[in-house]
């Protein structure tokens, strides 16, 4: 369980196994995250992506298992909600539990990076659910993780927000350089933020793709269209055109 300090990946897992009961949910999973890569993992619900982010985060309970699982110590973990304690200010949820000096002016820091300079004293009830995750990745990176897990973190933000959200991220990661393990639902969300995108089917990792789109990514550029199309594929997305639509476009022209 102690950092990879031999080569270049921060994350090494082998042969990993995870199931409830009778039920084996992961299957002999191999993966390897290097420093500062950042991975997004899409799978259909249920197919065990939380699973094997909690394994990663160590926070698996009532979980039987067997394989090798190597992760850096310094990590952090991002949910859908916030996780911020409801009677505690914004800047003691960010730096709870940091001990050392200036650790409130870290968390000061951090605050401002994500665009909340002055909210300190706020406490979490009033801030929006944007800026509860914005708190959220602020207290992730104020402790300059290796590793940042996310579990959908922006599942339950509104579209605008969401892609508002993806630049910070962005702009985060370009900073604090952690390797990313993002679980997320939305496949443009992984085109646009991943270096590489993992599918998780009945168990194992079926596909794990580079994505070579340069950045800043456009929906657009071919590229795009054509990583999307790989991943919508290997989701059991028919990305073909129906005939019926094919049908009606020609009675339309
Ligand atoms: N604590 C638990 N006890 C029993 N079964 C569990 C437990 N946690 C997860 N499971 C089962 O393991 C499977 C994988 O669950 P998991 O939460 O990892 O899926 P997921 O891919 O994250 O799904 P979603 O996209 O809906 O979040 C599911 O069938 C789920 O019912
Ligand atoms: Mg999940």
């Amino acid at each position: 369980m102690a950092t990879d300090t031999r080569g270049l990946n921060v994350v090494r897992i082998r042969e990993l196994s995870r199931g409830f009961g009778d039920r084996t949910v992961l299957r002999d999973i191999d993966l390897e995250i290097a420093r500062g890569e950042f991975v997004a993992l899409l799978g259909r619900s249920g197919s065990g992506k939380s699973t094997l982010l909690r394994a990663l985060a160590e926070l698996d309970e009532n979980v039987t298992g067997s394989g090798e699982l190597s992760v850096p110590t310094e990590r952090a973990v991002v949910f859908q909600d916030s996780r911020l304690l409801p009677w505690t200010r914004v800047l003691d949820n960010v730096i709870l539990g940091l001990g050392g000096k200036g650790a409130a002016e870290r968390g000061k820091a951090a605050l401002a990076e994500v665009g909340l300079a002055g909210r300190e004293k706020a406490w979490p009830r009033e801030l929006s659910g944007g800026e509860q995750q914005r708190v959220a990745l602020a207290r992730s990176l104020v402790r300059e993780p290796k590793l940042l897990l996310a579990d959908e973190p922006f599942g339950a933000l509104d579209a605008l927000t969401r892609i508002k959200m993806h630049a910070l991220l962005q702009d985060l990661c370009a900073e604090h350089k952690p390797a990313v393990l993002l679980v997320t639902h939305d496949v443009d969300e992984a085109v646009v933020l991943a270096d590489r995108v993992l599918v998780l089917d009945d168990g194992v990792l079926s596909t794990d793709l580079r994505v070579d789109v340069p950045r800043p990514r456009r929906h657009s550029d071919p590229e795009f269209i054509r990583a999307r199309e790989v991943l919508l594929n290997a989701l059991g997305v028919d990305t073909e055109p129906r005939p019926a639509a094919l049908e009606k476009e020609k009675q339309a022209s």
